[in-house]
């Protein structure tokens, strides 16, 4: 793994009240030792994720839109609000990855017919195919070799069966030791990756936690096993 340390630079930022150091989670962040190469992150919508994520992405070079360093195409890349005041530290540096928004894998698709480069992801236009699909043939054609892959909610477009195949594809890559990954997510499925590191955004701030200790884990669970109760109550 590559990515060791994500820290939050104090020059009065930290008592702003403007986006982003008014998310409690950024302004409480001084920084985060990433330990292992599968780090999630998550929490409530709106805890900071993927303010976060955006901005590790510019930092990394990769277009703010979703993409890689190549992928320097012309959409309305979001602000990375964060990115001036953030210090990443490698260990090596690694330049090759990619950063994933589900929201703008659309444009990204437009993008890759535009240059003309579907042989590198299966040989059909990622518009001709699924939206799970094409994820999954991004995942497998364009992963590889040593690289920091940066993925914000990429559950959107899988199938549960689906997602099982994701955690495959991401196994196999972590076995190579040439790839990390730092995934926002709120698929309990794709939590309960082996031995990864959790970071739980919320008004606290940003903390470690366990797959059990994830609403995730727990209202999924508690759903499963007595969804009856769990609407009763939710409906009464
Ligand atoms: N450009 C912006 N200007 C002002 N506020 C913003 C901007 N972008 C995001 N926010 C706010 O910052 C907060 C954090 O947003 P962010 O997108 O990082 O959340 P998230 O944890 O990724 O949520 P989700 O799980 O819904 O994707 C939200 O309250 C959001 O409304
Ligand atoms: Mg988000």
């Amino acid at each position: 793994m590559f990515l060791k340390r994500v820290k939050l630079l104090r020059e009065g930022n930290n008592l702003s009240h403007t986006y982003p150091y008014s998310i409690p989670a950024i302004k409480q962040l001084d920084e985060l030792e990433l330990t292992n190469p599968v780090t999630f992150f998550v929490g409530e919508n709106g805890s900071g994720k993927s303010t976060l994520m955006e901005a590790i992405a510019d930092i990394c070079g990769f277009n703010t839109a979703g993409g890689g360093r190549n992928n320097t195409y012309d959409l309305e890349a979001s602000e990375a609000a964060l990115s001036d005041h953030i210090r990443l530290s490698w260990l090596p540096k690694v330049t090759n990855g990619f950063f994933l928004r589900a929201e703008s894998f659309y444009h990204f698709a437009s993008h890759i017919d535009d240059i003309g480069s579907i042989q590198a992801y299966g040989g059909r236009s990622l518009h001709h195919q699924s939206h799970g699909e094409a994820f999954l043939s991004l995942f497998q054609n364009r992963f590889g070799g040593k690289a920091i892959y940066l993925l914000d909610e990429p559950e959107a477009a899988l199938s549960p069966q689906r997602q099982l195949t994701f955690l495959r594809i991401i196994h196999d890559l972590e076995k190579s030791g040439e790839v990390q990954f730092i995934i926002a997510t709120h698929s309990p499925i794709l939590l309960g990756y082996p031995e990864a590191e959790i970071f739980h955004f919320s008004e606290d701030g940003i903390r470690s936690i366990d797959y059990e200790e994830t609403e995730h884990y727990q209202i999924t669970r508690g759903f499963l096993e007595n969804r009856e109760g769990y609407l009763k109550h939710l409906f009464q």
